[in-house]
């Protein structure tokens, strides 16, 4: 497999760290205005969203709770089915915290929403999302979403977290594949 330089495979760079570091302070400064004198858990879903989750943790200036879900769709290929199964269920006993799901990307809105129904019946004081993108056009649910980092195009996009073939998540930026890596 070709082991070459990631940041060569881009075409387009979409948002540079710089513009996803400073987007994510402007997020950090809300969510601390919003929490005052709460208790905050927040909740990445596993795996993309490590990243976000990473930086934003770290541009918040209070103390916050972190714990991890991984969840999949049933089969492979499927994932419009809107069926969920947990890989990995939180650690932390969610009735009566406040919650925030960071994830890196909300594309049909189907995992979100069945998440978000699914940590509501576990009765937490308050269960919000927090995501650095989102697809409107690709939105099949409409899920409730309180922080934003950016709306984008219905465009493939990798890095940041972001996966081609669990490929480009560790790049800096995020941005649009070079043809080259589709052929
Ligand atoms: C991504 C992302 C969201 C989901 C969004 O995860 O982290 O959880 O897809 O898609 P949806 O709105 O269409 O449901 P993915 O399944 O790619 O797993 P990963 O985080 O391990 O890359």
């Amino acid at each position: 497999m070709d082991q070459g330089h990631v940041e060569s495979d881009l075409v387009d760079i979409l948002f540079t760290e710089a513009q996803i570091q400073a987007r994510l302070q402007e997020m950090a400064d809300q969510i601390a205005a919003d929490y005052i004198g709460q208790d905050l858990l927040m909740v990445g879903v596993l795996r993309g969203a490590v990243m976000v989750m990473a930086d934003l943790a770290r541009s918040l200036p209070r103390h916050v709770e972190m714990d991890w879900m991984a969840v999949s769709s049933y089969g492979s290929g499927t994932k419009s089915s809107g069926v969920v199964r947990i890989l990995k269920d939180l650690d932390t006993d969610i009735s009566n915290r406040h919650v925030l799901v960071v994830d890196e990307i909300i594309d049909t809105g189907l995992t979100l929403s069945w998440l978000i129904s699914n940590l509501a019946s576990r009765k937490p004081a308050s269960v919000e999302i927090a995501t650095l993108l989102r697809k409107p056009d690709a939105a099949q649910m409409d899920v409730p979403v309180k922080y934003v980092g950016w709306d984008i195009p219905n465009e493939f996009v990798v890095g940041y977290g972001l996966d081609y073939q669990e490929r480009y998540r560790n790049l800096r930026d995020i941005g649009t594949l070079a043809p080259h890596v589709y052929s």
